[in-house]
């Protein structure tokens, strides 16, 4: 049996968050994640202003089975808003599975973030150790820049998981600044793992530039190396890793797992593009029937999603916050431009998401509307053939060398 059909049999089964802190996720008493834990097999990347419960709902409709992330979250806002966490992190519960990605610096707080997130029943508590911008890994010191200080974030992981009872995970890059070595990066996976219970580890696999460049430079400038991803896949057999970056078709995602990666996750090409990322998720990747909609009967079921939470919180979701995640659904599709442009016109005066559609879809032929998503696009499917070839040296921890010299 291959390597892909082999975690197929066992990857992650879909409980209700309920089942799942009952059955498979219990922490033995070493408090060691039971080792029957494994990473999802495909995720929707976290992502700012993007990944909100609007996305994630849509994203819910295309696929039943991806992974979904929540933006990231600050510890300190889970504290500070106690009173009124559901507007940080209510969803509703056909988005499970999910995990919660927070942000942060203390350990007190990350702690107490966990804690209170605990009644929300999310699968999995992911920590950012990626993000460069200059607000998080400046002032904050947190996202990238915790990269540099893996004592720390060991700590944290420990906190996070002493405060839960699902699964914990840190997404990190491949590097920070001139701590870019596969060495450097083999030292912060080693001591987060030997010290915390963190057993998977996502990796955006280029590295972050604190200085100079802004956060969208900072997911294009820096070189991916997937070589480093594999080099972790070969030296850490006991853990589980994710890769992240620059993996845009279904194809692509296929090839990586096939090359050995635990999991795969797709940021911005599930964003731009959900209806040809996420319309093969389940057949594709988990091998199970697809959903068979059409996009018309998408957005029925996502209009009747937008308007039982329109102005939940005084003037906020508006129809405009709603919409955003559909503007990507037709993505090259005909009548794509003219829906956009309408779209605009509609934001002005549609106080309803059913208004707004009646307003516009007439630019949307039905042959688009009412047609399943099309044969698999092609995509770079030898992405990793060579990757064995381009292997870092493998890594002997500090103790190794010590002994050996
Ligand atoms: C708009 C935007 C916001 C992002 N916000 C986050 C975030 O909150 N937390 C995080 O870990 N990564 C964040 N990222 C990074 C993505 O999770 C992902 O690592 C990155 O986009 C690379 O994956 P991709 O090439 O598939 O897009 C963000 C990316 C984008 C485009």
């Amino acid at each position: 049996m291959d390597r892909l059909s082999n975690r197929n049999l066992c990857r992650p089964i879909f409980f209700s968050a309920h089942t799942q802190k009952q059955n498979s996720y219990r922490k033995s008493e070493s408090g060691v994640l039971a080792k029957c834990y494994l990473p999802p097999l495909f995720s929707v990347a976290p992502m700012m202003d993007w990944t909100d419960n609007h996305y994630r709902t849509l994203a819910r409709i295309i696929s039943k089975h991806a992974w979904l992330y929540t933006e990231m979250v600050a510890s300190e806002t889970i504290v500070h808003q106690k009173d009124n966490l559901d507007r940080f992190l209510e969803f509703s519960p056909d988005q499970h599975p999910i995990v919660l990605q927070i942000g942060g610096s203390n350990i007190e707080s990350l702690a107490k973030a966990t804690e209170l997130s605990n009644a929300y029943c999310y699968d999995e508590i992911n920590l950012n150790c990626g993000c460069p911008s200059p607000k998080v890994a400046g002032h904050g010191g947190f996202g990238a820049s915790l990269m540099l200080d893996p004592k720390f974030v060991a700590e944290a992981m420990s906190a996070i998981a002493a405060n839960t009872n699902v699964p914990v995970s840190v997404k990190c890059r491949i590097g920070v600044d001139d701590h870019d070595s596969y060495d450097e990066l083999c030292d912060f996976i080693c001591m987060v793992s030997s010290i915390s219970p963190t057993k998977h580890f996502i990796i955006h696999s280029r590295k972050a530039l604190l200085n100079g460049i802004s956060p969208a430079e900072n997911r294009s400038i820096p070189p991916l190396k997937y070589e480093y991803f594999y080099g972790l896949l070969r030296d850490f057999p006991n853990l589980t890793f994710t890769i992240n970056g620059g993996i845009t078709s279904v194809g692509e995602i296929n090839a990586a797992l096939e090359a050995g990666a635990h999991g795969v996750m797709i940021g911005r090409a599930a964003y731009n593009n959900p209806w040809h990322i996420l319309g093969h998720v389940d057949t594709a990747i988990y091998g199970e029937p697809s959903t068979g909609l059409t996009r018309r009967q998408v957005l029925e079921k996502y209009q009747y999603y937008g308007d039982s939470v329109l102005r939940k919180y005084g003037h906020r979701p508006t129809v405009r916050d709603i919409v955003k995640p559909l503007l990507n659904l037709f993505h090259s599709a005909p009548g794509n431009g003219l829906w956009k442009r309408k779209a605009d016109a509609a934001f002005r005066n549609c106080t309803t998401i059913k208004s707004f559609f009646e307003e516009t879809l007439d630019a949307i032929p039905d042959s688009v509307l009412d047609s399943p998503v099309a044969e698999l696009p092609p995509g770079r499917e030898d992405l990793f053939a060579n990757i064995d070839n381009l292997l870092p040296a493998p890594y002997r921890t500090r103790e190794e060398i010590v002994i050996c010299a």
